[in-house]
């Protein structure tokens, strides 16, 4: 007879091996990860979109004050929130930690099943330095301030190394305590260095440090940059180089030109480096996604007027050059011309995350933009606690995307997925995928024209695709030349139950204006399948 026991070493071994898979998938960090043509944030080793909001700024300063908050974000559908966390509560003493707000956070995220991103307020928040605690802010000679027009102003100067090695010992304790509590269940997805920061008020710093770092040669390490990366750099950046004679040494002034933007240029590398040195110290700590966002320049204003250094798309090549621990740079969107905008961030391996944005109707539409058009992965309103609540617009596009996110990841990672915002302005697009056109245009039945869609559309195997959205309508040209004309043999609404398709009305008669197009009405959201059949 058989020793039934010979097997058990095997079988022991295979169990102890799958098991600490299991395990080392569960404890590795949140992380950014390219898969197929997206950058996607995976987290317990899978992609994690996230749905979120961004808080008032002193909301989370105060746990009580977040109880009545957490229950309206659960209503508007988010998975996620990105809440801001001060230096000056952390360390209110130098040296002396209190993670007790961290702890309490993190805890009430967990019961409310949601995640975080923390916000580090720290060195500069909007450009001042208010977060900083007030034994930085008072010693001004340890601490400097940037100087405009002779006089330092309440800014902390990105030039003083001592205001850098404080700033990264508290951040560097704030990631160590953050492993220490949350390398299991990693709540905390990532980090957002300080906040929108660059001087504002002048185009650059006027300190001695800064007057004397500015009359200097260009740092080596940033020219060799800018050479090795000539092909890829921002038009704006390369222009401005070309402009100045495309050098390869001399002072600012020299390579950039004697001017405002030269300035801009200057802070960026020095908030860079201070900024990089910060992400570093953290990240030795625990490794875990970190950014920087960005308060946007608005057109032909001067640097100053927006915070001269932050990452405006004209120098995030300069903010790249001074280190590689921040892992991208986000846009604080709130201007009109949301894609334009977010394909200035979307480039050159920069991934598409907003920390800041519109919500309400405006950011129910633009959400199917930034995660099917630009393969974002988190989208976050700010003020989300103002308008949250299942009345909410956000919350409709938030149940839909949610409902769709496994599909949407796939997609975004093939690169078979497309997103839009269509208006009176922009009435239609065309996508071409899966082997045809698309004419995707607003809604428009018996005479009657939505005001407003928007949506997103994959492909979805031969001759099919999903969408889902409102207000829009979609036609199809073949793309082969010898392929017959083709109609639509069906058009399922429905909706996915854990993740399997459930289908409800079949939309035919006035529901596809009689076969002629695949329609979403402007009335609600919906997910719908089409499939399409050729004829002679
Ligand atoms: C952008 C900042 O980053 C936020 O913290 C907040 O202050 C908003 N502006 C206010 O609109």
């Amino acid at each position: 007879m058989r020793n039934p026991f010979r097997a058990l070493p095997i079988l022991l071994l295979v169990l102890g091996l799958h098991s600490a898979a299991l395990s080392a998938q569960a404890t590795t960090a949140p992380h950014l990860e390219k898969r197929g043509v997206a950058t996607q944030l995976i987290v317990d080793g899978k992609p994690f979109l996230m749905l979120s909001g961004e808080l008032h700024n002193s909301s989370s300063s105060d746990l009580e004050y977040m109880k009545p908050i957490w229950p309206k974000l659960r209503a508007t559908g988010l998975n996620s929130v990105v809440t801001p966390l001060s230096w000056e509560l952390i360390e209110p003493k130098e040296g002396a930690y209190d993670f007790a707000l961290v702890d309490g956070l993190i805890d009430q995220a967990r019961h409310e099943n949601q995640k975080i991103v923390f916000l580090w307020l720290a060195s500069w928040k909007n450009g001042m330095s208010s977060y900083a605690p007030v034994w930085v802010k008072q010693d001004t000679s340890r601490f400097p301030r940037v100087v405009e027009r002779g006089n330092p102003v309440e800014i902390l100067s990105p030039m003083a190394e001592a205001t850098q090695q404080a700033d990264a010992r508290a951040f560097a304790a704030l990631m160590k305590h953050i492993k220490e509590i949350d390398s299991r269940d990693h709540t905390v997805l990532m980090m957002q260095v300080e906040n929108e920061v660059g001087v504002l008020g002048a185009s650059r710093d006027h300190s001695d440090a800064a007057n004397k770092a500015f009359a200097s040669a260009v740092p080596a390490q940033l020219m060799q940059y800018l050479e090795a990366h000539r092909a890829s750099l921002y038009p704006d950046l390369k222009d401005r180089w070309d402009a100045n004679g495309n050098k390869t040494a001399g002072t600012w002034a020299e390579v950039f030109g004697d001017n405002e933007r030269a300035d801009e240029i200057f802070m960026a590398w020095n908030y860079a480096r201070f900024i990089q040195a910060v992400a570093k110290a953290g990240k030795a700590e625990y490794d875990i996604p970190m950014y920087v966002n960005t308060w946007l320049a608005g057109d032909n204003t001067p640097p100053g007027e927006f915070p001269s250094g932050c990452p405006e798309p004209e120098v995030v090549d300069i903010w790249r050059a001074a280190g590689s621990s921040l892992d991208f740079y986000s846009p604080d969107l709130y201007d009109a011309r949301f894609e334009m905008w977010s394909r200035r961030y979307h480039r050159n391996g920069n991934p598409l995350y907003m920390p800041e944005t519109r919500g309400g109707a405006a950011g129910a539409a633009n959400v199917y933009y930034a995660l099917g058009e630009e393969a974002g992965f988190g989208f976050s309103p700010f003020a989300i606690e103002s308008e949250a609540g299942e009345k909410d617009p956000l919350a409709e596009s938030y149940t839909v995307i949610a409902s769709i996110t496994p599909l949407l990841l796939e997609h975004q990672a093939a690169g078979d997925v497309h997103g839009f915002v269509l208006d009176r302005e922009h009435r239609s697009v065309d996508f071409t995928m899966n082997g045809y056109t698309l004419h995707v245009s607003l809604d428009n039945i018996f005479g009657g024209q939505a005001e407003s869609g928007f949506g997103l559309i994959m492909a979805d195997g031969k001759d099919a695709f999903l969408g889902a959205g409102k207000g829009f309508r979609v036609s199809f040209t073949p793309r082969a030349d010898n392929v017959p004309r083709v109609g639509i043999a069906a058009v399922d609404e429905g909706t996915f139950v854990d993740g399997k398709w459930v289908p409800g009305r079949r939309l035919n008669g006035d529901e596809n204006d009689q076969g002629a197009y695949w329609r979403f009405d402007p009335h609600q959201q919906h997910i719908e399948k089409v499939t399409l059949y050729r004829f002679e």
